[in-house]
């Protein structure tokens, strides 16, 4: 089959399966069996592709993309991706802008990312800002294992360490934290299904960083509908400069406050 005709056969089975994007993930999947970008691919339109099947049926059923490619794009990093972290959300990105701008101007700044997952944001900062001293801490060991694994990938010199909610409270110029904030996956797409629980639902985690947090600047990532609330409550808890970011939808997604 050349690659050709494999799009056009995989489009047409993940858009039966439901998938939001079909022509897109097909074109990734097969351009990542045949070793190419999927703008390479183009140029190759009559390759035979070989291998294809089980990528396939995996992202038929749902399993996320990102997973079955095995890594994703996150800023300027290309990190390894499996169903020890939540997939780094483009969302995610505008975090890590967030946390840069508020860097300006502090030199060596001490940074900690409060539930590192895959290393996204963590390893992100250090890539952009090498002279940061980063920490991230997670209470799953299986994300922190996988946060390993990028940093040493990447050669990005970050602490990684099991904690909660409580480092953030030991003195820093910047804790950033996409933590759990879906209260149930009821109703919600299939492919969160893949990805693990800890990392998905939560209720309350940001009122509870805020509160504990010893920290110069604090960068929240926050589900839809929720940056009023938490930006209240930074106002309440004496953050000053409270500002609320849109992500690429238009959907209120970042919390920031200093103190
Ligand atoms: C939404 S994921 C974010 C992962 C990564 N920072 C990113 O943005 O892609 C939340 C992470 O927080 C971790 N987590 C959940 N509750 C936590 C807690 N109380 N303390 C530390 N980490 C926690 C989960 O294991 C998961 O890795």
């Amino acid at each position: 089959m050349t690659a050709r005709e494999a799009i056009a056969g995989a489009e047409r089975r993940l858009a039966s399966a439901g998938v939001d994007s079909p022509r897109v993930d097909a074109e990734l999947l097969v351009a990542h069996v045949l070793g190419l970008s999927r703008t390479r691919l183009y140029a190759d339109l009559d390759r035979e592709v070989d291998g294809l099947e089980p990528l396939l049926a995996r992202r038929e059923r749902r399993e996320p993309l990102a997973y079955v490619l095995g890594e994703w794009g996150f800023r300027r990093l290309t990190l390894k991706t499996d169903a020890r972290a939540l997939v780094p959300r483009p969302e995610t990105e505008v975090v890590v802008e967030r946390a840069l701008a508020l860097l300006d101007g502090t030199t060596s700044p001490r940074v900690l990312d409060v539930g590192v997952g895959s290393g996204a944001i963590a390893l992100a900062l250090k890539d952009e800002r090498p002279d940061a001293r980063v920490t991230g801490v997670d209470e799953s060991d299986e994300a922190l294992a996988l946060a390993r694994e990028n940093a040493d990938r990447l050669g990005l010199d970050v602490e990684l360490r099991h904690g909660g909610l409580e480092t953030a409270g030991s003195g820093w110029d910047l804790v950033v934290s996409n933590p759990p904030y879906v209260d149930t996956l009821e109703g919600l797409q299939p492919e969160l299904r893949y990805e693990p629980e800890v990392a998905l639902v939560g209720t309350g985690l940001h009122e509870r960083l805020a509160e504990g947090a010893r920290t110069r600047a604090l960068v929240l990532e926050v589900g839809e509908g929720q940056a009023g609330g938490v930006a209240r409550s930074l106002a309440e808890l004496g953050y000053r400069d409270v500002r609320v970011t849109p992500d690429l939808a238009g959907i209120d997604r970042v919390v920031e406050g200093v103190r």
